[in-house]
């Protein structure tokens, strides 16, 4: 095999609804818990992977940039994996996303959702199948499996590499629900999701929390195929303090919001609470609050919001699209 082999992929991102925060098994990135998400149609990652034999180590691009740290490494550490099981040459790699950079967007779904798409589409060989291709996905990053599909999705976390993958619960159709990403910092977080998953591991709060959702991802899974929105948002506002909580006891603490984004969600309980506006919350590792509403309500929802916190910037989301091979090559 001697010539280049180019594919392109773009990928969304996702917020999850039932978060994944611990690991049974970081090498593989084996879950403690299985989760629920939805898919983030403005938020997305292109990747063009090109194995080229004549490198004689990998080359990557983020956003334009050589990247040299430790996000190269843990995208060679990954193509290695890849590399094992097929042709033995590096890459070039080039890594853009729609979103601006550094606005704390979790970009690693979406990231090795395309980067793991691509890596496969340049063989030319077809694509593993799409349940194989959620593993080597969450191999990539955990959450990076639930970005392979579009709409809804479920992470059934298992307990090893082979029972531990993502379906899709429902496609983007079935209903508009929106994610307004109000993006309060874009600092770089003091606890990076590596380091907090594995502080949340040790906590004593994990045991409570691993019994009782089981319960909680039956009934987010009955919302969601019956577009109960005052249900979803009720469980999805209580998951995400629940999570909170446990970042920000854990040791050392993750105190991940500002000023700004409790703001946000005492406003946000107060349009509710107050005013009728059916509108509920959730957060990610980082201070950006993603505020959920039917595509009805957007509009108020978006005027309250630029009312509450003018100058910062929100990016709009529909339930998105799945990962998607293509011929617009970065590279
Ligand atoms: O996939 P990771 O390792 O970046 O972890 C994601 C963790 C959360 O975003 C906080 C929750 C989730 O399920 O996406």
């Amino acid at each position: 095999m001697s010539r280049e082999m180019r594919g392109t992929a773009s990928a969304c991102s996702n917020i999850a609804l039932i978060k994944y925060w611990g690991k049974a098994d970081p090498a593989d990135n084996i879950p403690l818990n299985g989760s629920v998400s939805m898919t983030l149609s403005d938020a997305i990652t292109t990747t063009t992977v090109v194995w080229d034999p004549s490198l004689s180590q990998d080359e990557i691009y983020l956003d334009g940039e050589r990247i040299l740290d430790h996000r190269g490494l843990r995208i060679s550490r990954f193509l290695d994996r890849i590399r094992a099981d097929w042709y033995r040459m590096h890459a070039r790699v080039a890594s853009m996303n729609s979103f601006p950079a550094g606005t704390g967007i979790a970009s690693s779904a979406s990231g090795f959702a395309a980067l793991a798409t691509a890596a496969f589409a340049a063989f030319g060989e077809g694509l593993p199948e799409q349940t194989e291709l959620t593993r080597w996905a969450r191999r990539g990053s955990g959450s990076g499996c639930r970005s392979i599909h579009g709409g809804f999705v479920e992470w059934i976390g298992g307990t090893d590499d082979a029972s531990s993958f993502s379906r899709q619960l429902c496609p983007a159709d079935h209903w508009d629900l929106r994610d307004l990403v109000v993006l309060v910092s874009s600092a770089p977080k003091a606890i990076s999701s590596s380091e907090g998953h594995r502080i949340a591991g040790r906590h004593p709060f994990m045991a409570a929390r691993q019994a009782e959702l089981p319960l909680c991802m039956l009934a987010t899974k009955g919302a969601i195929a019956s577009r109960d929105f005052g249900t979803l948002g009720a469980i999805v506002e209580h998951e995400a303090l629940e999570v909170q909580g446990i970042m920000m006891s854990g040791q050392p603490c993750a105190l991940y919001m500002q000023p700004a984004t409790l703001a946000l969600l005492h406003a946000v309980r107060s349009w509710r609470e107050d005013d009728g506006l059916p509108v509920y919350f959730t957060l990610d590792a980082g201070p950006n609050v993603h505020i959920l509403c039917e595509g009805r309500d957007a509009p108020a929802v978006r005027e309250r919001i630029e009312a509450l916190v003018p100058g910062l910037a929100i990016l709009e989301n529909r339930p998105g699209s799945p990962v998607r091979v293509h011929d617009a090559h970065l590279l």
